[in-house]
Parts: structure tokens; C-alpha cells; sequence
């Protein structure tokens, strides 16, 4: 039996923006997804959790198992524990695949390769988001902390990798750095949950029709960019209220987007008093809010009494994991 484990993440600014590529940062999360690989004796087929493996059910664990395919014919079971919520902008499906990635590879006998499980996840995720993808939740579940996708490499950041990809017939290129931030001491991350489940696919096509039938609106991609910019400029600096307000302004453009919803906005509305910097994360159309606050308590309390779940959780979380077992 094998075992790894990968984080969730959280976008601190440029999700939509970064498809066409904008610059974007993300931060894994304290939530993880664990999968188990064993051998099925029992069975002459796959499983998942008990049940027959269905490949259209579980779009991305198929195209990870048929790029990465165990050397012998047996069949495993999968399965998938885990504490991030599903659809809720957090990545989940992102964490899922380079945690089956990181499996595999062990059950290749491979030593772990986080580029290799961050650029197959990567495809997957193209795959079930109708081509439209950027990289970023992925590599931020390989390789944990700080994530900044750039247009350029960033002579100032820790570079990982390029990656390129065709999205909507034009060729799409990311520049994936990582850097240390040092957050100060009291400032703390709060998520907060809407318990309405958002589709990416969905959100991430309504932007792409936005931005076919009203070509103008690319602006506000480019403005997306922008704030991205001097939001990562400002946490580099640790000048927290900076990079709150460049969240908050990022988020104004998320709504003129169309891509928030009533309950993120009633969710950031309790958050924000307590708050240096308030947006939703992720796709949208439901799913996470973040607050970026100093109060985390207090906070967590506002976004409770509107009806959403909410939780505190780590900066700087390790990305993919192997666990070994005896
Ligand atoms: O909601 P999530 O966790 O799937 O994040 C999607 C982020 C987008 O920028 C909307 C899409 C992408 O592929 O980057």
C-alpha cells in the first residue's frame, strides 16, 4: 500500500485573469487530500472507495492513471480521504490529482517528481474544464507555499517552471515562481465557505463568452493583472494593509466580472468590517470568500452569523507528500 497527500489552495489575487495570462498568486491551505493505493486481490478490476472505478465519473483520476499506469496488470483500489470541500473554489480536484500522481509514482517505484505531478494534474484539469485551465491551482498543490504566475519571468522570484497551453486558439504561456513571505505575527487567512457548490467549468466558460461577444471587457482581465502585481509586491514587503486593499479591489472586479454571487457577497460584507482585505476564491458563482484579518475570531464569527462555514487556516502549508507506510 502507498500513500501521499496534497494541500488545497487559496487565490489571493488573479483567478479568471490568469487563463489569459495575467499574473495571479495563490497559497496552499492547511486542507489536504490524502489517496491510498493497494493492490486489489479480490477484485479484476479497479476500484474507488469500495465501488467499481467509472472513468466519466472521475474524469481526472483516468487521465492520471492512463498517463502514469502502474508496470504490472493488477488492478488498485483508490481511495480518497480528505478535508477540503468539494467545488468550493479551494481545488480540491487540483489536490486530488497530484496526490494520485505522487501515488503512482510510488507504485512505479519512482522517486517523487513534483514537476511531473504538477504538469500531468494540469492536463487533467484542462481536460475537464473544456480546455480552459491556467496551472495554478496545480503547481500550488505540488509544490505547496507561495504560487506566482507571471507573463514574464520575474527576475525578483524563485523560478520553477514554464508552462504553455492553448486556450481558446491562442497559445498560453505561465511563468510558475515560488518566494518566502514572511506574514506578521496576528495577520491570519479566513475562509469562508457559502456551501453552494460553483462550477469552474461553467464560470470559467461564462468569462470566455464575456470576453467573445464584448471584446472590450479584456480590460478588466488586464486590471485583474495589475492589482495582482502590486498585491504581490505588497506581501513581499509584509505590508499587510496593502495587500488587503488589493484584494478588495480585485474582488470589485470579480463582481463587475460577473462571477460572484449573492451569498460570497453577503459573506464578504460580514467579513469586511473585522477585515484588512475581503474577496471571493476561485472560480466562483458560490464556493470560498477569503478575509485577510487580524481579528481572525471575530471574523470568523461575522461570516457565521450570515450562515457560512468558516475556518482559519495556515499560510505556507507543504505541497505534495509521500507518506510511508509499514
Ligand atoms: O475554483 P477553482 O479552485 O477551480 O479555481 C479556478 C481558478 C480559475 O482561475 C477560475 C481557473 C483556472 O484554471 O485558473
Amino acid at each position: 500500500m502507498v500513500k501521499a497527500s496534497a494541500p488545497g489552495k487559496c487565490i489571493l489575487f488573479g483567478e479568471h485573469a490568469v487563463v489569459y495570462g495575467q499574473p495571479a498568486l495563490a497559497c496552499s491551505i492547511s486542507q489536504r487530500m490524502s489517496i491510498e493505493l493497494e493492490r486489489e486481490d479480490t477484485f479484476d478490476s479497479w476500484r474507488i472507495d469500495g465501488r467499481t472505478f467509472n472513468g466519466k465519473k472521475h474524469p481526472h483520476i483516468k487521465y492520471i492513471r492512463d498517463h502514469l499506469p502502474p508496470h504490472d496488470e493488477q488492478p488498485l483500489h483508490i481511495r480518497i480521504r480528505g478535508t477540503i470541500p468539494k467545488a468550493s473554489g479551494l481545488g480540491s480536484s487540483a489536490a486530488l490529482s497530484v496526490a494520485l500522481c505522487g501515488a503512482l509514482q510510488q507504485i512505479r517505484d519512482e522517486p517523487q517528481n513534483l514537476q511531473q505531478a504538477s504538469e500531468l494534474s494540469h492536463q487533467a484539469e484542462a481536460q475537464a474544464q473544456g480546455g480552459r485551465a491556467s496551472p495554478m491551482d496545480t503547481a500550488t498543490s505540488a509544490y505547496g507555499g507561495f504560487v506566482v504566475l507571471s507573463d514574464s519571468i520575474e527576475e525578483d522570484l524563485d523560478f520553477i517552471e514554464t508552462r504553455s497551453m492553448e486556450v481558446n486558439g491562442e497559445q498560453q504561456e505561465w511563468h510558475l515562481h515560488t518566494f518566502e513571505a514572511t506574514i506578521p505575527e496576528g495577520t491570519a487567512l479566513v475562509i469562508g465557505n457559502t456551501g453552494v457548490h460553483g462550477s469552474t467549468s461553467a464560470m470559467v466558460l461564462q468569462v470566455a463568452e464575456l470576453i467573445q461577444n464584448e471584446p472590450t471587457r479584456k480590460v478588466e482581465l488586464e486590471t485583474i493583472g495589475a492589482i495582482a502585481r502590486r498585491g504581490i509586491q505588497a506581501l513581499r514587503n509584509g505590508d499587510m494593509k496593502a495587500v488587503g486593499q488589493a484584494m478588495s479591489e480585485n474582488h470589485i472586479v470579480l463582481r463587475s466580472l460577473g462571477v460572484s454571487s449573492p451569498d460570497l457577497e453577503r459573506l464578504i460584507r460580514a467579513a469586511a468590517p473585522s477585515s484588512l482585505g475581503v474577496k471571493m476564491t476561485g472560480a466562483g458563482g458560490g464556493g470560498c470568500m477569503i478575509a485577510l484579518t487580524e481579528n481572525p475570531e471575530e471574523t470568523v464569527g461575522a461570516i457565521e452569523m450570515q450562515g457560512g462555514r468558516a475556518f482559519i487556516t495556515a499560510f505556507n502549508e507543504p505541497g505534495l507528500q509521500i507518506e510511508h507506510l509499514t
